[in-house]
């Protein structure tokens, strides 16, 4: 039986098309829900937009600090995998529920999988790039979505054998929906004008520090002079940004976070996109929309050469929003292998790992 560990938003669309493909195997296979992100639009929404199997166990961790809440999930994942002794444990991205999941299998001599492999940022401050780099030296299978990430881990020492270079499932995730994704409908449900900037950020980085915050909703006041703001709000900003008048602009508007289906059909509409989030990064690239990040550094520099990305500073996004506005749409050469295929590829590697 293959376990999967599942615990964030990111984390469902990502493993949607590797259950999917592994489904087509036969094998057994047991999604287990950490419980990290809970909300109904941060969770359940997810399995009913990408047809995820229903989980079957919910382990409730819930919110806290990382060393409670990454504890909490070790704990109850340590009995869960002896209870099922799975054969193989698979993990997604670079969540707390990430790593836990892989330490717990690790040290049960429970092999490990891990999906999105060998990304770096090369920033410890972020919880991610702590949680990746530990991931990456527990796998037995490392699932690659870019090539740089190949070289990453060869100079960590990881054995070039346990390294994959499939392609990227967040990418199938968005292919395989791209006939559903209905920008006019979002458009009618939300009341949106018809140019549009869609806003995201949940880094702690950007929405802990109240001044942080409160300076980034005087930029994005300044783009909503340029261009309508629509901004799903992730939970862990909500307070803060608020807190700061973000919805005192009359041409900014605040809405709870968005389904998948949802989301993307908005940021597909969208003349640009300004956001701190990693999967956000990839999608504007297959999409061609205009990109602006909201960080010092990426772990998808692909998203860059390949894509509509751009690095900016809170100094540079109001320019740079306005320059994206001018410039419009690129449609680029897609990364390698953003096929839409990732999933069957990483199934035919597993299976052939455990073999018959
Ligand atoms: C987590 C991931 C981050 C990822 C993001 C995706 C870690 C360390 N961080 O960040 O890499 O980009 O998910 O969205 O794993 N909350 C709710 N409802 C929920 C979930 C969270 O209200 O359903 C609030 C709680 O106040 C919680 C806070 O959001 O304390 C942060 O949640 P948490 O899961 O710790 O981290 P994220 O910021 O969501
Ligand atoms: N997403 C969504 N609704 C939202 C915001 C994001 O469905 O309101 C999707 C988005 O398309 C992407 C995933 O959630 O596929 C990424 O999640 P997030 O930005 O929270 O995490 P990160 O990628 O930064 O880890």
């Amino acid at each position: 039986m293959i376990a999967h560990v599942l615990g964030a938003r990111p984390n469902f669309v990502k493993a949607a098309p590797v259950i999917a493909a592994l489904s087509e195997t036969g094998r057994e296979q047991r999604v287990i829900h950490t419980g990290q992100h809970y909300d109904e639009r941060m969770s359940e929404v997810f399995f009913r937009d990408l047809g995820l199997p229903e989980p079957d166990v919910n382990l409730e961790v819930g919110s806290g600090s990382h060393a409670v809440q990454t504890a909490a999930i070790m704990v109850a994942l340590e009995k869960e995998f002896i209870e099922r002794s799975p054969e193989l444990v698979m993990v997604y991205g670079d969540v707390n529920s990430t790593i836990a999941a892989a330490l717990v299998a690790a040290k049960l001599h429970i092999p490990v999988a891990h999906v999105e492999a060998g990304l770096r940022s090369f920033d410890m401050t972020m919880p991610e790039e702590v949680n990746r780099r530990l991931v990456d030296q527990l796998s037995n299978l490392c699932f690659v979505t870019s090539p740089e990430a190949v070289g990453h881990l060869a100079a960590e020492g990881v054995d070039v054998d346990r390294v994959h270079f499939v392609g990227n499932p967040m990418i199938d995730t968005l292919l395989s929906h791209l006939d559903k994704f209905d920008t006019e409908a979002v458009r009618r449900s939300y009341d949106l004008p018809e140019r549009y900037a869609v806003a995201t950020l949940h880094r702690p980085a950007n929405v802990d520090d109240p001044e942080i915050a409160a300076g980034l909703v005087k930029r994005l006041h300044e783009i909503a002079e340029l261009v309508d703001v629509v901004m799903p709000v992730h939970p862990r900003g909500r307070k803060v940004l608020t807190d700061a008048g973000l919805d005192a602009h009359p041409r900014v508007r605040l809405l709870e976070p968005l389904g998948y289906v949802e989301f993307v059909a908005a940021v597909r509409g969208a003349a640009a996109v300004v956001t701190d989030s990693g999967g956000v990064q990839e999608e504007t690239t297959i999409l061609g929309v205009p990109c602006l990040t909201l960080r010092p550094n990426t772990e998808r520099p692909i998203t860059i050469t390949h894509g509509t990305n751009r690095l900016v500073t809170a100094d540079d996004v109001v320019p740079a929003v306005a320059e994206a506005l001018a410039a419009g749409r690129g449609e680029r050469e897609h990364p390698p292998l953003w096929d839409g295929h990732a999933g069957p590829r990483i199934a035919r590697v597993v299976e052939g790992w455990l073999g018959g």
